[in-house]
């Protein structure tokens, strides 16, 4: 994905939209650029972050009342200057920037190169300022309307005409894009978070809407059929004016100490009562539809499946209902089976991951009832399920998910008692496990105030190029999520494993350069784990073990430990997580890499 920005009526727009990339910069950064607008256009790209571009627009002196802006994720051609947006028409006079993906991109481009249009980029977002010169319309939102038309896929773009110097047009279609509104100042980007510290309302953009904005008013149309639609003005949330590192060095390490807070939020509203059902007004089924549910499927992608890993055993131990985790881009191309009593669960932090959305479209389509757990308000996925249950964990800025997955794993936890005390759990066992899960928070602040001593041990280890994480039961998922953390912020090879599974073939891999990360919480299982963690012993590999509390049961094995707070099976995956997001902060920070913006990855994967 990429981040877009547009501006209209600022004394000096280069400046907010440069400040308003950097805010977008979490959804990509391998190229950035863009348009400002006096009497002329001037383009200003270049390949790399929007500090390079800050630079190269500082020194070209040029300046502007509006502007459009771009950083870039590469998805069709690699990240260059010439690929870099914003777009434009041969003579410079229409400028676009686009989020999204055109998948008739090359039929369109064909078309337009035989009338004479000549690209200068590999990008499928080029054929946009074509279009737009190719409408023939003089009015510059009936070009828009024409080009946007045309496009098949998804976009979220901001347009500025050299001849029309008191607007400029937004649209989008499954990418998304907020308006800002001003004083004598109106904005647009993909992300509120970009515009919360320059206007005090905010209109979110639906699918199929387009947008005229000058510098004092803002019009909406639908795109098929240019209808005017009335303005949707909302203040802007508080937690979009929080968006600043708060004094941490990276957004990540802020991200993963604010969880308590975070947890707390996912709580807030719902512990009601003394009969141990947490409340879900949200959920639109009825008590006795409820009661009915036979199955449930989750769709989710990288960490938000491993917070729907781990909820399938909720489901099942706490709720009684068969469940399973489809990776979603599977069970969108799977034709999967999904009965009337099917609930199908779409977990996603942003809300815009394409494969996610792509599942919840597939379960709509086949009639399931489908529910949104998102982190992001209003976002694709949140609208298109019949129901949305939302995290409030704050935006996430880093791309390594921390607290949206631990939001995920506790509201899943909260969900399946919900569940559960429509169907066979008592009064008490529900009472008993609101009273564990209300301890999340608390066990989360725990595990930080020991963020020095796992700092430590992450720098010890700091030398290897190869980790296996090995857990089980409830730990399993966490395995998973702990080693996703590690080989995405520090580019060294970590694998999650069951530990049953490791004697199956990848304890082939292990000697004294590849530690293991081996989950031996006192949870049912512990047994088990002490058995594979001597198998791993007996093969010189070094293991780091995560323990409760002062349990003694590793003492006499001479391995590294981290301590968690005593906990249940059910609350165990939250606290170990967060254990696991310090050692490989610690550990990649060690190692000097990009925190908050690692190599080849994005904050959401819109494209399949
Ligand atoms: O926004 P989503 O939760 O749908 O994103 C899914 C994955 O792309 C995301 O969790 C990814 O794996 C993170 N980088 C993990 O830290």
């Amino acid at each position: 994905m990429c981040g877009i920005a547009g501006c209209i009526g600022s004394p000096d727009a280069g400046k907010i939209l440069i400040d308003a990339l950097k805010r977008l910069e979490y959804r990509g950064y391998d190229s950035a650029g863009i348009t400002l607008g006096g009497k002329k256009l001037h383009t200003v790209k270049t390949a790399g972050k929007v500090a390079a571009l800050e630079a190269k627009l500082l020194s070209s002196g040029y300046k502007g009342t509006r502007g459009i802006a771009h950083t870039r994720w590469a998805t069709h051609g690699i990240p260059s200057e010439a690929n870099a947006h914003p777009h434009l028409t041969e003579d410079g006079t229409i400028s676009v920037v686009h989020n999204g993906i055109i998948e008739n991109h090359q039929q369109l481009r064909a078309e337009l190169e035989k009338k004479g249009h000549v690209f200068r980029s590999e990008t499928d977002s080029e054929v946009i300022p074509h279009l737009l010169e190719e409408s023939g319309e003089s009015d510059p939102l009936a070009a828009a309307l024409y080009a946007f038309g045309r496009l098949k896929g998804s976009f979220a773009s901001a347009v500025l005409f050299e001849k029309y110097p008191d607007q400029m047009i937004c649209a989008c279609h499954g990418s998304p894009l907020v308006l800002g509104l001003g004083d004598g100042m109106n904005l647009a980007a993909s992300d509120m978070l970009a515009l919360a510290p320059y206007v005090s309302r905010i209109v979110v953009l639906h699918d199929g809407e387009a947008a005229r904005i000058t510098a004092n008013s803002a019009e909406l149309f639908t795109i098929s059929g240019a209808k005017s639609i009335q303005l949707r003005e909302e203040p802007v949330p508080g937690e979009a004016r929080n968006a600043d590192k708060n004094g941490y060095e990276h957004f990540m390490l802020k991200e993963i100490m604010e969880q308590p807070e975070a947890l707390e939020h996912a709580f807030a509203g719902r512990m009601n009562g003394d009969r141990g059902v947490p409340t879900f007004p949200e959920f639109g089924l009825s008590p006795r539809e409820t009661a009915r549910i036979s199955r449930i499927v989750t769709a989710a992608c990288g960490s938000s499946m491993h917070a729907g890993l781990t909820g399938q055993y909720y489901f099942e131990d706490i709720a009684g209902i068969a469940a399973s985790v489809e990776q979603a881009a599977e069970f969108r191309y799977r034709n999967p089976i999904l009965e009337p009593d099917t609930l199908v669960l779409a977990v996603s932090q942003s809300g815009e991951t394409a494969d996610t959305i792509a599942a919840v479209r597939e379960a709509v389509a086949k009639g399931a009832y489908t529910v949104g757990v998102c982190n992001v308000p209003d976002s694709t996925i949140a609208r298109e399920s019949d129901c949305r249950i939302y995290l409030h964990a704050g935006p996430e800025q880093s791309v390594a998910s921390t607290k949206a997955f631990t939001s995920q794993v506790t509201t899943l936890l909260l969900f399946s008692l919900f569940l559960g005390r429509n169907r066979r759990l008592s009064r008490d066992d529900g009472l008993a496990l609101m009273r564990e899960a209300e301890r999340i928070p608390d066990l989360v602040r725990e595990v930080l105030k020991h963020a020095d001593e796992i700092r430590d041990l992450a720098r010890k280890y700091a030398w290897a190029e190869d980790l296996f994480y090995i857990g089980r039961g409830c730990l399993y998922p966490a395995a998973l999520e702990g080693a996703l953390k590690l080989k995405e912020i520090s580019y060294v090879h970590a694998e999650g494993c069951h530990s049953a599974e490791l004697k199956h073939g990848p304890i082939a891999l292990l000697d004294e350069k590849v530690p293991v990360i081996a989950l031996a919480n006192r949870i049912p299982g512990q047994e088990k784990m002490l058995g594979n963690i001597r198998e791993c012993l007996a093969r010189n590999a070094p293991v780091i073990a995560v323990v409760s509390g002062n349990d003694t049961c590793l003492d006499s094995f001479g391995v590294d430990l981290i301590r968690v707070p005593e906990s249940s099976r059910f609350t165990a995956p939250v606290s170990t997580v967060v254990a696991l997001q310090l050692f490989a902060y610690y550990f990649a920070c060690e190692r000097g890499c990009a925190i908050d913006q690692p190599r080849n990855l994005a904050k959401s994967v819109t494209v399949e």
